[in-house]
């Protein structure tokens, strides 16, 4: 079967004239459609749990935009939620979650397999997604890596430094590991489920990355990731697998090849012409404006994505931002972005 999707041959290696695009967080509080389904969700969890809710506020960016990829609408810390953990939305300040500080608290969690009670909404949302989305559209699942998961869940809460985590790994490493190890398990059960309900591709977010130093990125970012790939492809070895160890840095070279995936989703805090000289080589690059650019639009906006368009242009590419755009981005902006790429003439 000849691959039509353009998204699906970005991820097989195939070097297009015009990278295909979607952005993190597309379906958000930026389109004033996401904020009405929302207050008629009541929450953002009601929204997450509301199958056709949820598959509408996805499709909602594809009908505005046409982006080449859809992403199921539903946030990572659903996991946590399926496990047992307590979870709710502060307005205006994000998630909270019950703590995991010790091996009784770790006990209280449920067992892997029981995750699916909790997630059956979001396979169906999956499921409705796959029938109504148009042909030409690629249907993205995800999951958080075990190691941004276990950051929310050691500390109840985002934390800029995720230090509770980082404290609980020195003071004691038998309970951080053996979540690390649930939440690897769980993650693999999870992406499964999705791609049995219809995902094409899956994700995974590793957002706190960054903070791993040294033999620490290796052990809790590299392994894990590396463990939930090597499964998902010896059961479904034609499903394209994107990674994203966000502000690894150098730690981005190799990543690819070592796990296995099939694509790198890169931050902007390195440059195109960096991942183009040093990670293109090894496949597909997703990446990387700066969201900022989604608020303030502009000449600088066209010049930022003309050159990373350019600079990636020798090898596979996705065209997205570094990381989620924002609820002060304006949608004109998004037009733009979406104009300017297609448009964008090679030299
Ligand atoms: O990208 C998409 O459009 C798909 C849906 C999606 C959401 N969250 C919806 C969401 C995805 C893929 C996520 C991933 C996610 N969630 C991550 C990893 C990616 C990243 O951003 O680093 C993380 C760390 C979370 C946890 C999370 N969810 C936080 C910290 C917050 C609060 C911060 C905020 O932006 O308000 C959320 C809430 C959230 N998840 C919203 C959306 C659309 C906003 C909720 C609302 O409507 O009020």
């Amino acid at each position: 079967m000849t691959i039509k999707k353009k998204i699906l041959k970005a991820l097989a290696g195939e070097v297009l004239d015009t990278p295909p695009i979607w952005m993190m967080r597309q379906a958000g509080r930026y389109l004033p459609e996401y904020r009405e389904t929302r207050a008629q969700a009541g929450d953002f969890l009601s929204l997450c749990y509301n199958s056709d809710l949820a598959a509408e506020v996805t499709l909602q960016p594809i009908r505005r935009y046409g982006f080449d990829a859809a992403i199921l609408f539903a946030d990572i810390l659903l996991l946590p939620q399926a496990l047992g953990a307590d979870l709710w939305f502060v307005t205006g300040e994000g998630p909270r979650l019950s703590t995991i500080n010790s091996t009784d608290e770790l006990n209280l969690l449920k067992p892997v397999d029981e995750i699916h009670d909790t997630l059956r909404p979001v396979y169906e949302t999956v499921r409705i997604l796959s029938k109504e989305l148009p042909e030409e559209t690629t249907l993205i699942g995800f999951a958080g890596a075990p190691w941004t998961v276990a950051t929310y869940m050691i500390a109840g809460r985002g934390t800029p430094d995720q230090k509770p985590a980082h404290d609980l790994k020195d003071n004691n490493i038998l309970v951080f590991e053996n979540l690390i190890e649930i939440l690897t398990k769980a993650t693999i059960k999870y992406l499964s489920a999705q791609i049995d309900a219809g995902a094409e591709v899956v994700k995974i977010f590793d957002s706190w990355a960054g903070s791993l130093k040294g033999d620490d990125f290796y052990k809790y970012a590299h392994e894990p990731t590396k463990k939930i790939v090597m499964e998902l492809k010896a059961k479904y070895p034609t499903v394209p697998i994107i990674v994203f160890p966000r502000q690894a840095g150098d730690c981005y070279k190799g990543f690819l090849k070592s796990t296995g995936a099939d694509c790198l989703a890169i931050d902007d805090s390195i440059s195109s012409a960096w991942a183009a000289k040093y990670l293109q080589k090894d496949g597909c690059i997703q990446g990387n404006l700066n969201s900022s650019h989604m608020v303030s639009g502009g000449q600088n906006m066209i010049d930022e994505i003309e050159t990373i368009v350019s600079d990636l242009s020798q090898g596979p590419h996705i065209f997205n931002l570094g990381h989620g755009i924002t609820p002060e981005a304006n949608p004109d902006n998004v037009a733009l972005m979406i104009e300017t790429i297609r448009n964008f003439k090679r030299s």
